[in-house]
């Protein structure tokens, strides 16, 4: 039987869950799963094929129908020691974090099949631990007996400035308003949408990190890992 325990991170939008998570994993040696990476790659197909309307209106249908020909897959980059997001074979991690794709995703990732299917593949992922996956329904979805499971938060702003220097670090042309205008609608859609919405595990760990450094993130949370993990040696 394996030692390995299985990490949920969840928690809203530029909370800092993917930084925190990686360094983690990589800390554990454990493998890393952007959940958000699933959906946002379904959205970008979506968009590519001309299943989002100018209006925003999704053709769910046609969408529903096509979900099969979607294959996702991570893989590990040896030159940037990153792991990149594929669709159907090519790499789509730049456009992924694209502002047209994040202005979709929330409304593509409510619709109840494109759920089942990445949470089924999620679920797999996790089945025989050394898994830390960030998203928005881990602790209580995906991977319920997760031996770790943290809710993140921060404050609105904090998370709005985050985001903008990280975008314009990528050379994306953006007014934080627009950030701020983005977070604050996705956390809306990922808070009240029918299927899965964002919510705090019972047994989850808050961790506002609006006055944390990433070096004081991830101490806290290495403790709390070491003591799951000795939580499960002993059991
Ligand atoms: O983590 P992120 O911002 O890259 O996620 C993009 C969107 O995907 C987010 O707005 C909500 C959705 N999502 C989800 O519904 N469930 C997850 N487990 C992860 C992300």
């Amino acid at each position: 039987m394996t030692n390995k325990i299985n990490i949920a991170i969840d928690g809203y939008s530029s909370c800092g869950k993917s930084t925190l998570a990686k360094a983690i994993a990589k800390n554990l040696n454990y493998i890393y799963i952007d959940s958000g990476a699933m959906y946002r790659t379904v959205a970008y197909y979506a968009l590519e094929h001309g299943y989002v309307q100018s209006d925003g209106v999704i053709d769910e249908q046609m969408l529903v129908e096509s979900l099969h020909l979607i294959l996702i897959q991570f893989k590990y980059n040896s030159d940037t020691q990153e792991i990149e997001t594929f669709l159907n074979g090519n790499c789509v991690d730049k456009e992924i974090r694209s502002m047209q794709v994040s202005a979709h995703v929330s409304a593509i990732s409510a619709i109840k099949a494109v759920r089942e299917k990445l949470v089924r593949i999620q679920q797999r992922m996790g089945e025989n631990g050394g898994v830390v996956m960030d998203g928005r329904d881990i602790g209580t979805v995906v991977l319920p007996t997760a031996e770790l499971k943290v809710f993140m938060t921060a404050d609105v702003e904090v998370r709005a400035q985050r985001r903008f220097l990280q975008l314009k670090n990528n050379g994306v042309d953006i007014s934080i308003d627009d950030v701020r205008e983005n977070i604050t609608q996705r956390d809306f859609q990922d808070t009240t949408r029918a299927a899965d919405p964002l919510l705090k595990a019972w047994d989850a760990i808050i961790l506002d990190n609006s006055n944390l450094t990433e070096e004081e993130q991830f101490s806290f949370l290495m403790v709390q890992a070491r003591k799951a993990i000795e939580i499960k040696t002993l059991v």
